[in-house]
């Protein structure tokens, strides 16, 4: 349960200026409930305390899972009191104009400021109805439900909103907690692969630059799989053991509390999150969020044994598990120098005229390399080409392979960038 209040300041005058002193309070809880809609789980909503609610859910939830979503509900509240709104999901959707829609059907739901927003959905629902939320009457309670894993490994566990502007992923967004976030893993039975994968990608994060554990965790769950299963929905499913869930979301949280509005730019989680903006805007969206974050943990690594941190075996190791749950480490029509060049100048504006590049120095322990001066453009290229090698070699089912490839025998040979780009391709759609 979040609360979000000034506990306690107060307010002086001295040397002709007024202050007004507030120190707040800010907390929350993510609830792992199995099941939730079901009779016997219901207490939570016993915790909105009879509010009036705007229930927003994606098309795709409204279809499998509407009926009993709408029949829960009706059991437990009053006539009237629960109305419902579906939210489209593209990145493209993912809008100011689509959060003023929002805030129209609350306002039509007579939605005051006790009443309350509830988000049903990946996390493009979670927040375009959280940003809605932190801005509707100045702010109203808001309840997200994530539906992916994504959503539950890390949307879920901060308390960023957002939707994307002026052609930028995430440009407007707020810091606003959600009142209560509840993870149900019965979602994630009906995701198709693709979206499990994503998942796994933001797993795979916190175990490369947080938790060696969680990265050995997914290594042997899924070792067994080989190559042959890849990709295979409940192959990828039984790698999310719960455990491994958990850990990762503890890892992230642990992340996130001492930096809860990120005055702090050097963020370990940022790891993945630096060229795969361009990747997934340069791609217009043809890459999901969790593919291009793979992609950049792939480069990042690559940087990282460039500059003599991450040894061989292990940069082979994380390209093998990549690979092996089927998430694609390099595209080189979306990986060419500049536009990688310009993500890192770009995230120099965004991180306080710093890079902040979040990269392995060995699984499970991340570094950052804080100014540009500390990555040279030719290093880049260099991480670049050996990238497109080691990927042609793909898939690597066996690390031991990977190891041997001749782009990490030969990492201080001087490469010609040019080969990074490569003939244009037509644009592919991979949604
Ligand atoms: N606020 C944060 O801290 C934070 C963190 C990470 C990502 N994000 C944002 O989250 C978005 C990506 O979220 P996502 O990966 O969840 O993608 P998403 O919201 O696009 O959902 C993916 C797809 O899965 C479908 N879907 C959702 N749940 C389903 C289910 N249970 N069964 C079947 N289909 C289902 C959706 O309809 C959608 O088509 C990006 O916009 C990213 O910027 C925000």
């Amino acid at each position: 349960m979040a609360h979000l209040h000034v506990v306690h300041g107060g307010v002086r005058a001295r040397e002709g200026q007024l202050e007004v002193i507030a120190h707040a309070d800010v907390g929350y809880s993510v609830l792992e409930i199995e099941d939730m809609f079901a009779p016997a789980q219901l207490p939570w909503l016993e915790r909105c305390g009879g509010a009036a609610m705007l229930v927003c859910m994606s098309p795709t939830i409204d279809r499998l899972y509407g009926e009993r979503i709408r029949g829960a509900f009706a059991g437990a509240l009053p006539a009237g009191r629960v109305h419902y709104l579906t939210v489209q999901t593209t990145e493209a959707h993912k809008t100011l104009e689509s959060a003023v829609r929002v805030c129209e059907a609350a306002r039509q739901a007579q939605l005051d400021r006790n009443g309350m927003l509830v988000a049903i959905g990946g996390g493009i629902t979670l927040d375009l109805v959280g940003f809605a939320a932190s801005l509707y009457r100045r702010g109203i309670r808001f309840v997200k439900v994530p539906t992916t894993v994504v959503g539950q490994v890390d949307v879920a566990v901060g308390i960023k909103t957002g939707v994307n502007a002026a052609g930028a992923k995430n440009l407007l967004g707020t810091y606003y907690p959600a009142y209560l976030a509840i993870n149900d893993r019965q979602f994630l039975r009906t995701l198709p692969a693709r979206e499990l994968r994503c998942g796994l990608a933001e797993v795979i994060k916190m175990g490369v630059v947080c938790d060696g554990e969680i990265f050995e965790a997914l290594d042997a769950i899924s070792e067994p799989l080989g190559r042959a299963r890849a990709g295979e929905r409940d192959a990828l499913l039984a790698c999310l053991e719960p455990a491994v869930m958990t850990r990762a979301m503890l890892r992230m949280m642990e992340q996130l509390q001492p930096n809860l509005f990120e005055a702090d730019l050097e963020r370990l989680v940022d790891f993945g999150h630096t060229f795969s903006m361009s990747i997934e805007t340069g791609s217009d969206f043809a890459y999901a969020h969790g593919e291009a974050v793979a992609i950049d943990m792939a480069l990042s690594a690559c940087i990282s044994h460039q500059l003599g941190l991450l040894p061989a075996a292990e940069l082979a190791r994380l390209l093998a598990l990549l690979a092996r749950l089927g998430l694609r480490t390099f595209d080189r029509e979306h990986c060419a120098l500049d536009a990688m060049w310009a993500a890192l100048r770009e995230a120099e504006v965004h991180r306080g005229q710093r890079i902040n590049l979040v990269v392995p120095r060995r699984l499970g322990e991340g570094v950052f390399l804080r100014q540009l001066a500390e990555l040279p453009r030719a290093v880049l290229a260099r991480a670049i080409a050996q990238l497109d090698e080691l990927s042609r070699c793909a898939p690597p089912g066996d690390p031991a392979e990977l190891a041997d490839a001749p782009g990490l025998g030969d990492r201080r040979e001087a490469r010609d960038p040019r080969a990074v780009g490569g003939p244009a391709r037509a644009p592919r759609s991979l949604r």
